[in-house]
């Protein structure tokens, strides 16, 4: 988090917080808006820094206890900067039955990285998370964005080994 971003007038500025405003407001007190309302946060910043909680406690009249309780429940919120490239592994129990800890294993293995960690470069991050809801695709997988279903552990280690040179192919040829 840079200076500029805890200033409180250049927050205003900063349109990442005008996206957080605008779910607000369309929200307009909904019960579930603490859960979207952090969910748009996240998108928009990539994880949850602090004055990004603070903020949104601010903004929806609500403790920051409640907003840490929730942040911290949900397993794909992070509090960390991401990665450039992500994989998350759905640990739920569908996901568990069908072997994501495999998926988990390997990737955590073979890319040097923990599971809720980024590799020391920070070009990949491996998350572990709760049910995706998609249990009849189990076990999922959602590499930058994408969702794959019926993932397999040799799928994944290619797919993301590939993701990732490709990725220090482009930057080498930048230099
Ligand atoms: S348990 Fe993985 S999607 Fe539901």
């Amino acid at each position: 988090m840079t200076t500029q971003e805890k200033s409180g007038a250049s927050l205003l500025q900063d349109e990442r917080y005008k996206t957080i405003d605008r779910t607000i407001k369309r929200l307009n007190q909904r019960e579930d808006a603490l859960l979207e309302v952090l969910n748009t946060a996240q998108e928009v910043f990539g994880y949850l820094p602090q004055p990004v909680l603070r903020y949104v406690a601010q903004q929806l009249h609500v403790p920051l206890s409640r907003v840490y309780g929730v942040a911290t429940f949900y397993h794909m919120f992070t509090f960390e900067p991401l990665g450039e490239h992500t994989c998350i592994v759905c640990a739920g129990t569908a996901c568990h039955v069908k072997g994501s800890d495999r998926i988990i294993r390997t990737l955590s293995e073979a890319f040097n990285v923990q599971p809720g960690g980024t590799t020391a470069d920070g070009s990949f991050s491996l998350t572990v998370t709760r049910c995706l809801g998609s249990c009849g695709l189990a076990p999922v997988v959602v590499i930058d964005g994408q969702v794959h279903g019926k993932a397999t552990p040799e799928g994944v280690y290619a797919q993301v080994a590939q993701i990732l040179t490709v990725a220090e192919t482009l930057k080498q040829g930048a230099r």
